[in-house]
């Protein structure tokens, strides 16, 4: 999803600035050692702690481990930071150079990196073999404020031990092969501000115990085998701004506390069980960017103070057994996606919804809507992408829909639309399949209309 994309973002910027306040030598060195006072040399305990890292690692192609030579570990090692005035390593930072995929380190993480005590950053991200087990050992790590082991090939259950990292602010282990539960010890640490466990094999409930994480700004648990109740005490973080619980296997209701997260920016639970109804208060998300719960088995109708959302721009219910007549569209101008296709939906499309201005995709495919197109859609200049397919709209495509000059994609297929197609670019360019099983649409693509 691109906000939380951008969000991570923001979370690298913040971590890479983390170290620089107790600059390494390494920093130093390259103006040429500003600074009068003779760096300490890397700690010997802190160098053996990272050479123990390199003997786990039996390939590299990255060329990083190349660097980790000669008895400074502070100087030119590449990724490691060093505070100045200590000489203990603060920082390791190793990250694959792109084109990834040809870029990799392959073995194990070391125990040994436990002993870098005064760690307070560990990332080793996308290397993409390191496999084996998270070591418990990295629980020795209390300092740790950021730990960072994405995009590799982890496996076996998180340790319920790295819940002694009491300093631990944002924790990362997505894109791995991690599997089992996660560990009720995570719920101590009071401070987390960020878990991602996303693309693993992680499965069970989220254990109670997280209701203590009252810092989260930044949970998620998507594309795992979670399942159980979406647990009623998120609505305590009132820090959070994403919330990813899609793809998995959660059950139950949306919790209406969801409702009350007034930093929320990104909602996804799409692709889980999950059932009920849309809770009407949602409409209190004021901060709400993106909303996507397509994918469950949700019913009742859409709450009209959803499109009210001021700074929503991404809204996804699609597969769904959702009812009821679309909302009149009353404000909600900034919406750029809508999707509500594969639904139940009656009733007719309301002329209000012209009022969604910015709408560039707008999917209401699949679904029993019935009565005309209303003409006030030809206002929606910014559409994109229209897809009306399958349902039981009737009468004609709207004449000046040929003002419509930005539609590169367009389905009106099987309804009971009569009369000629819009004859202007784009309409009469589109496919004959768009047009295909109505009762008596004609003109160009498909053949000329014949006189009565
Ligand atoms: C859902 O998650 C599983 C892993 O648990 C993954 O294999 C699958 O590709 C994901 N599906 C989607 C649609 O992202
Ligand atoms: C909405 O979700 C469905 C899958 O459930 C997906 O196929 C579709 O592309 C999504 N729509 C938009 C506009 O992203
Ligand atoms: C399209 O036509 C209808 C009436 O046929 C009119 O009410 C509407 O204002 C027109 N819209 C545009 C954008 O021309």
């Amino acid at each position: 999803m691109q906000l939380s994309a951008r969000l991570l973002r923001v979370l690298a910027i913040l971590l890479v600035a983390l170290p620089s306040r107790s600059a390494g030598h390494a920093a130093n060195d390259a103006v040429g050692g500003g600074d009068d006072r003779p760096s300490p040399p890397c700690s010997p305990a802190d160098r053996a702690a990272l050479l123990g890292f390199k003997a786990g690692v039996a390939a590299d192609t990255t060329g990083i481990l190349a660097t980790w030579a000669g008895g400074d570990c502070c100087g030119a090692w590449e990724g490691v930071t060093c505070d100045a005035a200590t000489g203990r390593v603060v920082a390791l930072q190793l990250e694959a150079p792109p084109p990834k995929d040809r870029h990799y380190m392959e073995g194990a993480l070391s125990p040994s990196l436990g002993g870098l005590e005064f760690l307070e950053a560990l990332v080793i991200r996308d290397m993409g073999r390191i496999g084996g087990a998270i070591p418990a050992a990295l629980s020795r790590l209390t300092r740790l404020r950021a730990l960072y082991l994405e995009g590799n090939m982890l496996a076996g259950a998180i340790p319920g031990s790295l819940g002694k990292l009491g300093s631990l602010q944002y924790l990362s282990l997505a894109g791995n092969r991690l599997e089992g539960q996660l560990p009720p010890e995570l719920g101590a640490i009071s401070g987390l501000e960020q878990i991602n466990v996303a693309r693993n094999r992680l499965s069970g409930a989220v254990p109670p115990s997280y209701k203590g994480l009252s810092r989260l700004a930044y949970l998620d648990l998507s594309n795992n085998l979670f399942s159980g109740a979406v647990p009623g005490f998120i609505g305590l973080f009132k820090n959070l701004a994403l919330l990813d619980l899609s793809n998995n296997s959660f059950s139950g209701e949306i919790p209406a506390s969801l409702c009350t997260l007034h930093s929320l920016t990104d909602l996804s639970l799409s692709h889980n069980k999950l059932g009920g109804q849309i809770p009407p208060q949602m409409g209190s998300l004021q901060s709400l960017n993106s909303l996507a719960m397509d994918g469950n088995m949700l019913v009742g109708s859409i709450p009209a103070s959803l499109l009210g959302l001021q700074k929503l721009w991404y809204m996804n219910l699609s597969r769904n057994g959702i009812t009821g007549a679309l909302p009149e569209f009353t404000r909600g101008a900034g919406l750029n996606w809508l999707d509500i296709s594969s639904n139940a939906i009656g009733g007719q499309i309301p002329s209000s919804i012209s009022k969604l201005s910015s709408l560039e995709r707008l999917d209401i495919s699949r679904n029993r809507v019935r009565g005309v197109i209303p003409a006030s859609m030809a206002e929606m200049v910014s559409l994109e992408w229209l897809d009306l397919s399958s349902n039981a709209l009737v009468g004609r495509i709207p004449d000046n829909f040929t003002r419509l000059t930005s539609v590169r994609h367009a389905s009106f297929r099987g309804n009971k639309l009569c009369g000629r197609i819009p004859q202007a670019k784009p309409f009469n360019l589109f496919r004959a399949a768009a047009y295909a099983h109505n009762l008596c649409l004609c003109g160009k693509p498909l053949p000329p209309c014949r006189k009565i």
